[in-house]
C-alpha cells in the first residue's frame, strides 16, 4: 500500500557522528602536503555532499525529490524472515533480513548514488565520475545519473572488467561509459601502467583515476563508501528496518552486516546503535583481505594516489592489492572511520571468514530461501549461521537481524569459480 510505504521510508538521514563515544578524528591533509586534499574535495564533490560530509547535525532532511526517487526504485526494501533457514539450522533463534538486493541495481549502493547525483544535478553539473570494483557501485551510479539525465564515466578495476562483462553491459545499458582501470586516460593510470603494464587494477587505483578525471574535466566525483556522507545516506536501511521490526513487534538482539568500506554495515546498524536497540553488533570482513585482524588503526589515504584527505581508519595500507583468485568481494583496504572507531571502542565486534566458509553459507542460504546472495553478503550470512547455532547450543531465542546487501545473480562467475575450486 502506497501510504504504508511512504510512512516506513524515513524523512531524515541519520548521522552517527554526534553520538559516537569519542570525537571522530577529522579528515586531514598529510603533514608535508604540497597541495590541500580538502580543497581538492571542494572541486570534485557536489557542494551539498561535501557539506553533509562535514556536518555534525544528527538528522538531515531528505529532499522530497530524493524521497520520491527512493520510492521509485522500490524503497522501503522488504524485511523478510528466513524461516526455512531457521528450520534447516534447527535453531530457536529468529532470523530476519533486510533485502537490499531488491533495488533495480541489485544492491544498497543506489541509496547514496541517488542523492549524490541529485545534488550534482542541482548545481548544474551534467557528468559524474566514479570507480567500481565488482560493478555494484558503478551500476548504481550509472542508473542514478540516468535518472537525473546526466552522463556517467566509470573506472572499473581491470580484473573485474574482464571477469564481469555482464555488469559492464548493465552500466552501458543505463548509458554509462566504462573503462578498465588502470587506463591511459589519466596521469596516475599511465604511471601505474608504466611501472607494471599488466597491473590487474585495484579499487584504490580506480578511485584515483576517477578523481583525477573528474578534476581535469570539471565533472563531479561520487563516493561509494568509506566517507561519512555515504554512510549517512545509507541510514535509510536501518531506519526502515527498525520500523518494520516495530510493525512485527520484534526487538532485535544481534545485528550483522558485511564490510567492504563499511557503508551497508553503517547504514544498517548505526540507526539501531543510535536508538540503543540491540545488544550485539557484528561487522564481517574477509579472511583473505584481513583488515580487522591485520590492519592498523591509523591515518591513511582512502585512494592509492593519495588525492583524498587522509582519514583515521583500520587499514591494510592504500597500496594493498587483494589476492587475484579470491572471488568473495570485500576487497577494499580500509574500513570507514566511524566504524573503525566503534570497533576500537569495543562497541562493534568483528569477524573474518574465508572463501570456503562464505561459499558454504551462500549455498545453504540459496537452498533455504531461494535467494542467491552477493558473495559480499554471504560473509554476513556465515556470521548469522554461527550465531544461530550458538543460540541453539545455549537454548536462547535470540532475534538476529542482518543486512542482505545485494543479490548474486550477476556474480555467478564468482560462484562458478568457487564451485570449481572448492567442491570436490
Ligand atoms: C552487495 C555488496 N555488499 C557489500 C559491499 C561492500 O561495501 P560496503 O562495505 O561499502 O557496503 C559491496 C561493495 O561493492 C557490495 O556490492
Amino acid at each position: 500500500m502506497a501510504i504504508e510505504r511512504e510512512e516506513i521510508l524515513p524523512k531524515y538521514w541519520y548521522n552517527i557522528i554526534p553520538d559516537l563515544p569519542k570525537p571522530l578524528p577529522p579528515p586531514r591533509d598529510p603533514p608535508d602536503a604540497e597541495f590541500s586534499r580538502i580543497d581538492l574535495l571542494r572541486k570534485i564533490m557536489p557542494k551539498e555532499v561535501l557539506r553533509q560530509q562535514f556536518t555534525v547535525e544528527r538528522f538531515i532532511k531528505i529532499p522530497e525529490e530524493v524521497r520520491e526517487a527512493y520510492l521509485n526504485i522500490g524503497r522501503p526494501t522488504p524485511l523478510m524472515r528466513a524461516k526455512r533457514l531457521e528450520e534447516m539450522l534447527n535453531t530457536p533463534a529468529k532470523i530476519y533480513f533486510k533485502f537490499e538486493g531488491a533495488t533495480p541495481t541489485g544492491s544498497h549502493k543506489i541509496n547514496t548514488a541517488l542523492p549524490q547525483a541529485y545534488f550534482a544535478k542541482a548545481e548544474g553539473v551534467n557528468h559524474v565520475v566514479t570507480e567500481t570494483g565488482a560493478g555494484q557501485w558503478g551500476t548504481a551510479v550509472a542508473l542514478a545519473a540516468r535518472m537525473y539525465n546526466m552522463e556517467s564515466t566509470i573506472f572499473m578495476v581491470k580484473v573485474s572488467y574482464e571477469q564481469k562483462p555482464q555488469r559492464r553491459t548493465i552500466m552501458e545499458l543505463y548509458g554509462g561509459k566504462v573503462y578498465a582501470s588502470p587506463t591511459n586516460l589519466t596521469e596516475y593510470g599511465k604511471k601505474v601502467l608504466a611501472e607494471n603494464p599488466s597491473h590487474p587494477g585495484s579499487l584504490g587505483v580506480a578511485m584515483s583515476e576517477a578523481i583525477e578525471y573528474a578534476l581535469t574535466n570539471n565533472y563531479r566525483y561520487l563516493v561509494g563508501s568509506v566517507l561519512d556522507v555515504a554512510i549517512l545516506h545509507q541510514s535509510v536501511i536501518g531506519q526502515e528496518a527498525m520500523k518494520q521490526l516495530d510493525i512485527l513487534g520484534e526487538e532485535p538482539d544481534i545485528l550483522i552486516g558485511c564490510v567492504g568500506g563499511g557503508s551497508n554495515f553503517g547504514g544498517f546498524a548505526f540507526p539501531f546503535l543510535g536508538a540503543k536497540r540491540g545488544e550485539k553488533f557484528i561487522a564481517v570482513g574477509s579472511y583473505e583481505i584481513p583488515k580487522f585482524s591485520q590492519g592498523d588503526y591509523m591515518y591513511d589515504f582512502p585512494d592509492s594516489a593519495g588525492l583524498l584527505p587522509m582519514v583515521k581508519m583500520i587499514t591494510l595500507g592504500k597500496d594493498y592489492v587483494p589476492p587475484p583468485i579470491y572471488a568473495g568481494g570485500l576487497r577494499y583496504h580500509g574500513a570507514a572511520p566511524s566504524l573503525s572507531l566503534l570497533i576500537k571502542e569495543g562497541i562493534v565486534e568483528w569477524r573474518e571468514y574465508s572463501e570456503p566458509e562464505i561459499f558454504e553459507a551462500a549455498r545453504l542460504f540459496a537452498e533455504a530461501q531461494g535467494i542467491v546472495p552477493a558473495p559480499e553478503s554471504a560473509h554476513a550470512i556465515k556470521a548469522v549461521i554461527d550465531e544461530a547455532l550458538k543460540a541453539k547450543k545455549n537454548h536462547e531465542r535470540k532475534v538476529i537481524v542482518f543486512n542482505l546487501s545485494g543479490h548474486g545473480l550477476l556474480d555467478l562467475p564468482n560462484y562458478e569459480s568457487m564451485m570449481k575450486r572448492l567442491l570436490k
